[in-house]
């Protein structure tokens, strides 16, 4: 008695079922709405002020990122453990009456490095008086080094900090301009010959 049970329901029979969407398009744009989210999420800074003011350009902000001369700093102080500290000491104060100090010294704090550029390249001999001592020796001219060593070690003693200096920072280039100017100088540069240099030359 049963009556023969035809379901047919009225979905599946719809004739717009041909056009749904396809499912991998609905899981692709969800993955692609989470990637965006995460991405947002890890860069965007939530719209933060610091973060989308008040600079309008990259270029704004250049003056104000670290300077990127601890690589020079850092190379120098290995070439200063291995060619200077013998005689200047791992202190930078040397060894009164023989070896002049490094630290606090107003040759190695000239606002222009020429002349310690200079000293370092020739080598220096003769009388010179540093922080109010005398010295009187010879030290040997150290241009077989290169000119990114011998930036490198120069900035190194000048922004050493912690031996209280603080000039300016000297690039392999600095060196460079000045190895030809000191070529045909034959022998160690002494104390006087430098004053005589504008140490900006
Ligand atoms: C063998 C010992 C010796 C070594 C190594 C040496 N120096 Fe010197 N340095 C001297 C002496 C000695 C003087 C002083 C020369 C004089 O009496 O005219 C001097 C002077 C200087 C001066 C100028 C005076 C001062 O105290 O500010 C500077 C700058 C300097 N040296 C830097 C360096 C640097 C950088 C290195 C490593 C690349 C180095 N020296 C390696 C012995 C040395």
């Amino acid at each position: 008695m049963s009556q023969p049970q035809h379901h047919s329901s009225p979905a599946a029979e719809s004739p717009e079922q041909g056009a749904a969407i396809p499912i991998w398009l609905i899981v692709f744009t969800v993955m692609l709405l989470y990637v965006g989210a995460l991405y947002f999420d890890d860069r965007g800074g939530w719209f933060h002020p610091q973060v989308y003011g008040p600079y309008n350009s990259f270029a704004e902000l250049e003056p104000y990122q670290p300077k990127s001369d601890g690589g020079l700093f850092n190379q120098g102080k290995a070439v200063y453990a291995k060619t200077c500290v013998a005689c200047h000491q791992a202190s930078g104060l040397g060894t009164p009456g023989q070896f002049p100090p490094l630290a606090g010294s107003e040759w190695v704090n000239e606002v222009e490095p020429g002349r310690m550029i200079r000293a370092v390249l020739n080598g220096l001999q003769g009388s010179i008086k540093v922080e109010g001592h005398d010295f009187n020796n010879v030290m040997v001219p150290w241009n077989s080094l290169s000119d990114e060593d011998i930036g490198a070690v120069i900035t190194f003693v000048r922004q050493n900090k912690e031996w209280g200096n603080k000039a300016s920072a000297v690039t392999p280039a600095q060196v460079q301009a000045i190895r030809p100017k000191v070529k045909s100088h034959p022998a160690a540069f002494t104390a006087d010959e430098l004053l005589k240099i504008s140490p900006a030359d």
